[in-house]
């Protein structure tokens, strides 16, 4: 998921409400994916009980916690780097300042860390953040701690997080925990465990309550959302030794994505990540029965070869996922569809990857997020498949879907030409303070000059002009 935030974003230090009573300073930096910064949210939100203060600068802090990604070699070099960063800091200015390490590479790497690395007093893995109180107890014991126990039922349900470098408007909510799908290239099943789903009950009281807050559009956020199933608690694999009663009154992503639009019905409703695989028929429908729930699907398909589909574990076909796109067209005409690639997966010819290009023609995909394959130690790639595509090939099949996107890109923007959408103002524009900067439901950012709105405004806007990416126009009304 590390694509979804924006690149600006990455390692960004988060700051929440101070409190005046607390007298410590935290400074939280997370990389990678949604979930990591929504994660990040719950640890400031559980250690603001602990006296707590955020800061953003590093030197002042008593505590420094890294939030880390694991997805690919090169996230992993990112966060070395910026360990090593805090312990220059450490060393030089101050000594009595405690690093730690979160997520996913703290739960592989574990006590590697600890042991060989000697950079961090504190390691916690995704399942363990509750556990933080006691962990912090023994480093300021002088004692090196750390918990990277996975659970099956943790989901932090019960911890409202403190929304933090937030723009007011739009937030996060997650509804399920790891993933149980196995695809080979992938370390996210060994890094956050199995998958479980949260209480959808919670899940509602806090979209309510962001809604009271002001906020205007929620993500719900998960590894592979569409397999989202609440049956009471526990693990999604273990739905077959439910009861009777649980099985009947069980609640999928569909009856899930319905409970949120009505309990809302004018705040948007996005969701992030969907498995081709898991993505049914009724959830396409619940999407064009209610209006708050925006047209747009990010439907990573990573290869359109069959052969290579298989040696990924991905559980679909070309063939099937041609379907599912044919449906949604049927189904919601105005959906934007959105993409994650990887090239270079190990026996990938060239042959494949113009099956990929073909997918790609086929799909026309709004916009989406390319990759060259990185071997995961530990994945089933990893053990059984030897990363044999060389790095120039993989850097050229890379660039040429990279190209191929920014022209599909475009032809899918200009199709918004001289039409009206409906835009959620989020802040200023970067390149003109005259201008506001929203998106629209297919998630397309969309400029306009400021009239007499203001952030969170939901305008009508009649657009006369793009780029490749963005929408340019002409406020016409309130929405
Ligand atoms: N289901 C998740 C996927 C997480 S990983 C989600 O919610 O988005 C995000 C993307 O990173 C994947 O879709 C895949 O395209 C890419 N990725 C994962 N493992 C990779 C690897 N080993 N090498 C290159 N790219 C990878
Ligand atoms: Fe990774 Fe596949 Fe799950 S990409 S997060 S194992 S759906």
């Amino acid at each position: 998921m590390e694509k979804i935030i924006d690149e600006s974003k990455q390692g960004e230090s988060l700051v929440l409400e101070q409190k005046k009573e607390n007298t410590r300073k935290l400074f939280i930096e997370s990389y990678g994916c949604s979930m990591n910064f929504s994660d990040s949210e719950i640890v400031a939100s559980i250690l603001t009980k602990e006296g707590f203060n955020t800061t953003q600068k590093l030197e002042d802090a008593d505590l420094v916690l890294v939030n880390t990604c694991s997805i690919r070699d090169k996230a992993e070099q990112t966060i070395r780097k910026r360990l090593e960063k805090y312990n220059a800091v450490k060393r030089d200015n101050n000594p009595k300042m405690k690093v730690g390490v979160l997520g996913c590479m703290a739960e592989r790497l574990k006590t590697k860390f600890l042991e060989e690395e000697k950079i961090v007093d504190l390691v916690v893995g995704p399942d363990a953040y509750k556990d933080l109180p006691n962990l912090l107890a023994e480093v300021e014991e002088g004692r090196d701690a750390i918990n990277v126990i996975l659970s099956k039922e943790e989901t932090y349900g019960d911890i409202s997080p403190v929304r933090l470098n937030s723009n007011g408007v739009t937030a996060f909510v997650s509804i399920t925990r790891g993933c149980d799908n196995m695809c080979t290239f992938c370390v996210v099943p060994f890094t956050r465990g199995r998958e479980r789903s949260r209480d959808p009950q919670s899940i509602i009281e806090e979209i309510n309550d962001l809604w009271n807050k002001g906020y205007k559009e929620i993500t719900l956020l998960g590894q592979n959302v569409d397999s989202y199933l609440w049956y009471g608690g526990g693990l999604k694999k273990d739905f077959d030794k439910a009861s009777e009663l649980q099985k009947a009154t069980a609640i999928s992503f569909s009856n899930l994505l319905e409970l949120c639009a009505k309990a809302q019905p004018k705040m948007r409703i996005r969701f992030s990540t969907s498995n081709p695989q898991d993505l049914t028929l009724d959830v396409i429908e619940t999407m064009a029965k209610y209006n708050n729930i925006c047209n747009h699907i990010h439907l990573p398909v990573q290869s359109g070869s069959n052969r290579i589909l298989k040696a990924m574990n991905r559980l679909h076909t070309r063939e099937e996922y041609m379907e599912l796109i044919d449906n949604i067209r049927r189904i919601i005409p105005d959906c934007a569809i959105s993409q994650d690639m990887i090239v270079g997966f190990p026996t990938e010819t060239e042959a494949d990857f113009n099956e990929t290009i073909s997918l790609m023609e086929y799909v026309k995909y709004n916009f989406g997020y390319m990759f060259t394959y990185s071997e995961r130690p530990g994945t089933m790639a990893g053990r059984n498949m030897e990363d044999d595509i060389p790095e120039p090939v993989k850097k050229r099949r890379l660039q040429d879907i990279v190209d191929l996107q920014r022209e599909h890109s475009e032809i899918r923007t200009k199709e918004w030409l001289n039409k009206t959408v409906e835009v959620l103002i989020e802040k200023e524009s970067k390149k003109s303070d005259a201008q506001w900067s929203g998106r629209t439901q297919q998630n397309i950012v969309c400029v306009f000059p400021k009239g007499d709105f203001k952030v969170g405004d939901f305008v009508n806007v009649k657009v006369t002009d793009c780029t490749s990416a963005t929408l340019i126009g002409e406020a016409i009304s309130p929405s």
